[in-house]
């Protein structure tokens, strides 16, 4: 994959000195909600729908990645899972996720992840550039990141997506909304995609899917109603791995659908997804 030319950056900052920071700000928090994970985790509260859950480490963690960015980058903007937008005068935006898979971290499930991403641009997933991210998993502490033309690595060693010989021997990863409607949809695009793969995983953190595609631990990747912040450091990851991250019919990777892996899985698994009408895109048979 050919990485976006790197956009302007703010005199005297760099991708590697972005990237750095990414990888300091997702260490730090990882360590408070690793350090801080009482024996039993409750809810605090519940957002989309009462399956979606916040807990009092998600705030903590999120709480800690604005101070740390106020300290070092006080110019740069925010938009952060669990709190408001802050602006900036710099053009770049990180990207937060405090606790990415957070039902995992609920349940003890070993795949939870603070995902810190920097963006250029204006702040709106369409129209900017990824320029560095970071994904931390926070139970084992393998940590992904990649900066925009400088590659990827995972615990500093260089990552490439697999080379999965066909369709059909792929594993694939993906995962499901928080609204019982749009999963009976997804249930549904499960039965056209099912029979013509090795098999499916839903791990329960997009940001680690994404990471695991792209150190070849996965070989495809795709899922609807995708954040920003869920996707935008995995994406960066996976896309400077080799994978080609994108949407359906045309369309960047976003909200409606994100489909990641080798070029030419990808093209197959599309089609797929696009006749199933896996964007909500109506399609024939599938109003
Ligand atoms: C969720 C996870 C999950 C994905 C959901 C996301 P959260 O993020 O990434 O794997 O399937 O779409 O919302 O809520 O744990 O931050």
């Amino acid at each position: 994959m050919i990485s976006p030319a790197t956009p302007e950056l703010p005199d005297g900052v760099t991708v590697t000195a972005l990237r750095d920071l990414a990888v300091r700000l997702a260490t730090a928090a990882g360590a408070l909600v690793r350090e801080g994970r009482p024996e039993r985790v409750v809810v605090a509260a519940t957002k989309s729908s009462e399956v979606d859950p916040v807990t009092v480490m998600d705030r903590a963690s999120e709480d800690l990645l604005r101070e740390m960015i106020a300290a070092e980058r006080p110019d740069d903007a925010i938009l952060g899972e669990e709190g408001d937008d802050v602006p900036g005068t710099s053009g770049l935006t990180w990207v937060l996720d405090p606790i990415d898979g957070t039902v995992n971290y609920l349940y003890g499930v070993a795949s939870w992840a603070v995902s810190v991403a920097v963006v250029a641009g204006p702040p709106d997933p369409a129209s900017w550039t990824v320029v560095a991210g970071c994904v931390h998993s926070i139970a084992d502490g393998r940590t992904w990141s990649a900066g925009l033309g400088e590659g990827a690595t995972r615990d500093g060693v260089p990552v490439r997506v697999g080379a999965p010989a066909s369709l059909g021997t792929s594993l694939v990863g993906t995962g499901f909304g928080y609204d019982a409607g749009r999963r009976a949809e997804q249930a549904q695009v499960l039965t056209q995609v099912l029979p013509r793969i090795r098999d499916i995983r839903r791990l329960g953190s997009a940001a680690i899917d994404l990471c695991l595609l792209a150190d070849g631990s996965l070989d495809l990747y795709y899922e609807r109603g995708l954040n920003p912040w869920d996707m935008a450091a995995g994406a960066i990851v996976a896309t400077e791995a080799g994978a080609v991250v994108t949407g359906l019919r045309g369309a960047p990777a976003g909200n409606a659908m994100t489909v990641a892996g080798p070029p030419d899985l990808v093209a197959q698994l599309a089609e797929i997804l696009e006749a199933a009408g896996a964007d909500g895109a109506s399609s024939p048979g599938h109003g």
